[in-house]
């Protein structure tokens, strides 16, 4: 493929510097679609748990092509284009459902197929009283879904086009993966689902779940209540470039940290006006072996793995086109949780979400910058907080991890 002038990295530009033509451009965007989501890439898909049947299904997306994840007669996961092999119409039209008899028809013309993706039934196959049909060499192999190649890792199902794609541990990297398994450690139950649709690229999110530096200062609840505080301890990786785990744990702040944000006059230390008139929402339950009380876990493309206080979620990010995108929040404990675990996690579901005490800023800030960029393509935003570098950082003032999104995006997407 020959890439358009204008498409080219700006010369003296690097991973401190991205121009804002990747959030605009629509050739991008399809590039994206060709080289991310159809490429070497593993795509969440769904729970395990979302699908706990035989004939169980859920449609989903890889980056805009639409998926459908099933729970075969055989118990395995299957995955496939929801693409009818007969003249494109969308098989599965429901989000999440039962095929009773294990088979997923096509509306149109009742094609009808298994929940592997193979072709069972044509109707008139043979034609009606000796007219029409289809011709004798038909071969139904030739016709099935377009398949996916899937994995279960410990609950969480993955998906990829490529056959070359590496195994989904190596994919992840060793920092990811132990962060993964310190999560997902046992079964899971789902609590609930919810879904906001942004007017923003995809990629102002991938930031934004990148970014320790906004997290006190955006967030004026965080601050305001202690959940977050850029002083507390924490840190950040990377794995393979694209996937990233940003932490923080619950210990005390140090005394010159909170100087230093005085002096700055933080907005979010002027919080005396506010209260909570109802402080339960805060009162959380440890439940792991450390001090860890936020893990922000990135997949590249389309997951995010959190840990925040007590709720547990899932967050798939859904391209839309170059301006959009939706995001879907699959919340969850697990199945051996007490009824009062359990509670707490539902209360703390306030701070999460789309009307998230803690989240909602961030999906509107991803609608700011595509506002306020739509006609400055070619100029340039700036990555500098703590340096120059691709890498991860021992505390949470720092834009490493953005700088290493970039240069493995920049990898991929041959810029
Ligand atoms: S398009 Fe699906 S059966 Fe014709
Ligand atoms: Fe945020």
């Amino acid at each position: 493929m020959i890439t358009p002038e204008h498409l080219k990295w700006p010369a003296g530009a690097d991973c401190t510097a991205v121009p804002y033509a990747v959030f605009q451009d629509q050739e991008i965007y399809d590039l994206e679609q060709e080289k991310i989501y159809n490429g070497k890439t593993w795509n969440f898909l769904a729970a395990g748990a979302e699908i706990p049947e035989k004939g169980d299904y859920k449609t989903t997306y890889i980056g805009d092509t639409p998926v459908v994840v099933t729970r075969g007669q055989d118990g395995e996961i299957h995955a496939w284009v929801n693409r009818c092999a007969h003249r494109g119409a969308e098989i599965c039209r429901e989000r999440h459902g039962k095929s009773e008899d294990g088979l997923f028809t096509c509306v149109y013309h009742q094609w009808a197929y298994d929940a592997t993706g193979d072709l069972r039934g044509v109707p008139f196959l043979r034609g009606l009283a000796g007219k029409g049909g289809m011709p004798r060499d038909f071969d139904k192999k030739r016709h099935g879904l377009r398949k996916i190649r899937t994995v279960n890792y410990s609950g969480a199902i993955f998906g990829t086009f490529s056959a070359d794609t590496p195994d989904i541990e190596s994919y992840m990297g060793e920092d990811v993966r132990a962060s993964f398994k310190r999560i997902l450690n046992r079964p899971i139950e789902i609590l609930g689902t919810t879904r906001q649709y942004l007017a923003g690229n995809w990629k102002f999110y991938a930031e934004n779940v990148r970014d320790p530096y906004h997290a006190s200062l955006l967030h004026l609840f965080h601050a305001t209540f202690g959940l977050y505080r850029s002083s507390q301890k924490g840190g950040c990786v990377d794995n393979n470039k694209l996937n990233s785990v940003l932490w923080a744990s619950g210990a005390t702040e140090d005394e010159a940290a909170l100087d230093d944000m005085k002096k700055d006059k933080l907005r979010t230390l002027q919080t005396d006006q506010y209260e909570l008139k109802d402080r339960s929402l805060l009162a959380g339950k440890k439940e792991f072996d450390d001090d860890i009380s936020l893990v922000i876990l990135s997949l590249f493309p389309s997951l995010v793995l959190q840990q925040i206080q007590n709720t547990l979620a899932f967050r798939q990010i859904l391209p839309k086109g170059r301006d959009r995108f939706e995001l879907v929040w699959t919340y969850f404990g697990y199945q051996d949780d007490s009824e009062e675990l359990r509670n707490i996690r539902l209360k703390q579901l306030n701070l999460i979400g789309p009307g998230g005490l803690i989240s909602m800023e961030d999906g509107e800030v991803t609608e700011i910058c595509q506002n306020a960029t739509v006609r400055d393509g070619k100029y340039l935003n700036v990555l500098q907080m703590a340096g120059r570098e691709v890498k991860g950082d021992d505390h949470l003032v720092t834009e490493g991890l953005i700088r290493s999104l970039w240069q493995g995006y920049r990898e991929i997407m041959d810029f």
